[in-house]
């Protein structure tokens, strides 16, 4: 008699985010992939966690500016190289904008994701300006929807503070790397209580180069990440 037994085969980590939101994987254009074949480590290790989508998001402020032009052509490179190494991940644009007076000036020309023009926008990490629920308002009133990147790393921020975002229904993006302890003790403990109470739209890895896949899979794998896996809004994305 012969006796089959099941191979186990494992589920990828990330399959139930399906979407990866925040990240600065498009070469050369950036602080993020310095090189064609960083950005292909990336997606690699996406593709092996059971990402089906990469949002691209460069940084668009007035110290790191990269042109369209420039981040298209970086996207078109980055594109065919996938298509080459047939890796099966789909990718798209849009951008890390800072809140900062100017980008009203971008208004209304900025990149975009998800079916609520959804629009990335992070704060300076060191001092809350005081104008910055006039910007929000400005990018609300041009019917885009702001996503506060990474809330749980600015120093400021408070659990007060933390709860004012929330309640003004502004969707919130973790980072998989302060999971991981990559920010510090901060960054982990205001992640993990934005996890707990229910607080986070959007899960991203922010990352910027290889050398922080490590990190991005030790998070993934974090208890209250995956406890909370159904409530976030990643698969809207696909
Ligand atoms: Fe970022």
């Amino acid at each position: 008699m012969w006796f089959f037994s099941k191979k186990t085969i494992p589920i990828p980590l990330a399959v139930e985010i399906v979407v990866e939101v925040h990240n600065h994987v498009l070469p050369g254009v950036d602080d993020g992939a310095a090189t064609m074949q960083e950005a292909l480590q990336m997606m690699f290790f996406w593709a092996e966690m059971g990402y089906q989508k990469v949002v691209a998001t460069p940084h668009q402020n007035t110290y790191m500016n990269p042109t369209t032009e420039q981040i298209e052509t970086s996207y078109q490179k980055l594109t065919s190289q996938i298509q080459e190494q047939e890796i099966p991940i789909f990718l798209t644009t849009a951008a890390e904008y800072l809140i900062e007076p100017e980008l009203k000036d971008r208004i209304p020309h900025l990149r975009t994701f998800g079916p609520k023009r959804y629009v990335l926008v992070e704060l300076d990490f060191w001092h809350l300006p005081v104008w910055w629920e006039r910007i929000l308002f400005d990018l609300q009133a041009a019917e885009y929807t702001p996503v506060l990147a990474h809330p749980e790393r600015y120093e400021y921020a408070d659990r007060e503070l933390l709860r004012k975002w929330y309640e003004r229904g502004l969707p919130l993006q973790i980072n998989l790397l302060s999971l991981a302890n990559a920010y510090g003790k901060k960054a982990v403990h205001a992640a993990e209580y934005l996890l707990e109470k229910g607080w986070v739209s959007f899960v991203g890895s922010d990352m910027h180069r290889p050398a922080q896949i490590p990190a991005v899979r030790e998070a993934l794998q974090h208890k209250l990440l995956r406890k909370r896996l159904s409530s976030f809004l990643n698969p809207t994305l696909l």
